[in-house]
């Protein structure tokens, strides 16, 4: 080895100075490189009841283990020597076009997690023109997201509650409020068992015990946007007192069957999306009585246990629905990749729950940002090792299914 004494070109390597930023939140979120690391940083961040509500599902909590399980365990089939210079990853669902195939599935309290809440996920949706679904149990108002997000796509979840003229007034609302898409979810007959908030004693909004208050106070952040905001509210009511699955079974009204898609779907008139089919059967029912959507879902495993994951139907559904009515999938999606795999199978469009909440819960409107940011980028990835460069060229034969 010949050795020389050293030049200004060896010591040039060092002078390319980190930038200097003076915003920790930004740098400690960029430091999250998948979903996982959010979920790291949101765990230190949040209280143990609220992160405890979003993480976690129905007593064995089985249905969201398997559906994480069977998008980890499927195999990619790259196609190589494609020109993959670019790719893209517009795609239309229910008449709009969107930057990218998924959108953020209607998920209740979010002021409890953070509390920019839903303002904050709808401005990032509308930042990168995916859609955000609003649910009947969000923290802010239908008017109140249209006016935080004009630009954005806001759709509305609706459950149906036992009180009628309620329904028809949040139907009516969400309608005068511009939104040309429902969601109505159909898989909360009754509230799914979810042991976690239970064994922490949840309460809506979270009550002050000796417990708690020893919980918020190691939690400084979390604990100031709190109590210098305004108090959590939802739309069905203001406070209550027993446990979440309680208050849930109070309102929802489980006697609710097909007869009433069909005047939900005259009053409301615009797109019909319904959530959390988990058979074959429902799919061609509700498409028959004129869904303009499903979405195959089990509610993030938070409702029944031990549930079949969507992944595992997906074919079967888009076989018999035949382009009749879009097929949407959620649960359990974590990467980008996971997108891509049900995008191949044949969904026409994916939503993501948890993996927002962990960027909400991690660093506010921030946090939420970055967790699209990592999604797409591991989409764009994804797509560009598996040789396609559009989304409808993600097809079947880049799939293979776990056998069991
Ligand atoms: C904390 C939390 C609250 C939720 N609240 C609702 C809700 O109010 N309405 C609804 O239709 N689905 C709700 N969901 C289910 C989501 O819309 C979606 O189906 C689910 O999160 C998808 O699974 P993933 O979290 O693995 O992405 C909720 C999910 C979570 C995690």
């Amino acid at each position: 080895m010949k050795r020389s004494f050293p030049t200004i070109n060896h010591f040039r390597i060092f002078l390319h100075l980190p930038k200097i930023s003076f915003d920790r939140r930004a740098k400690r979120l960029k430091t999250a490189l998948t979903i996982w690391d959010l979920r790291v940083q949101a765990k230190k961040r949040t209280p143990r009841g609220p992160f405890d509500y979003v993480d976690g599902s129905a007593e064995s909590e089985a249905s969201l283990a398997r559906a994480r399980n069977i998008f980890s365990n499927i195999e990619f089939q790259p196609s190589v020597l494609r020109d993959v210079s670019s790719a893209s990853t517009r795609t239309t669902s229910l008449g709009h076009t969107f930057d990218l195939p998924f959108g953020f599935a209607p998920t209740g309290f979010t002021r409890m997690m953070h509390a920019a809440g839903e303002v904050a996920v709808a401005q990032v949706a509308a930042e990168f023109n995916i859609p955000y679904v609003l649910s009947t149990l969000g923290t802010t108002s239908i008017e109140n997201v249209v006016a935080g997000a004009p630009k954005g796509t806001n759709w509305f979840q609706l459950y149906m509650l036992k009180d009628m003229a309620r329904n028809l007034e949040t139907i009516d609302r969400a309608k005068a409020a511009g939104v040309d898409t429902l969601v109505l979810t159909v898989d909360v007959p009754v509230s799914g068992l979810r042991l976690r908030d239970a064994r922490n004693g949840l309460t809506i909004p979270p009550s002050l015990t000796f417990r708690s208050l020893i919980d918020f106070c190691k939690k400084p952040g979390w604990l100031a946007n709190y109590l210098t905001t305004p108090p959590l509210e939802f739309a069905a009511m203001s406070s209550w007192n027993g446990t979440v699955a309680e208050m849930l079974d109070a309102l929802f009204n489980p006697s609710v069957t097909f007869e009433d898609l069909e005047w939900i779907r005259e009053r409301w008139g615009g797109s019909l999306v319904i959530k959390g089919i988990q058979t074959p059967e429902d799919a061609i029912k509700c498409v028959e009585l004129g869904a303009n959507a499903i979405i195959l879902s089990n509610h993030g495993g938070r409702q029944m246990d031990r549930a079949v994951p969507p992944l595992a139907q997906l074919q079967e559904v888009v076989e018999l629905v035949a382009g009749r009515a879009e097929v949407h999938l959620d649960t359990g999606i974590t990467h980008g990749g996971d997108i891509a795999a049900a995008l191949a199978l044949g969904a026409d469009f994916v939503w993501v729950g948890r993996s927002y909440l962990y960027g909400l819960m991690a660093g506010g409107q921030g946090g939420v940002k970055r967790a699209v940011e990592i999604l797409s980028q591991e989409l764009v990835r994804t797509m560009k090792l598996l040789g396609v460069t559009t989304i409808e060229e993600l097809d079947k034969r880049h799939i293979k299914m776990p056998s069991c």
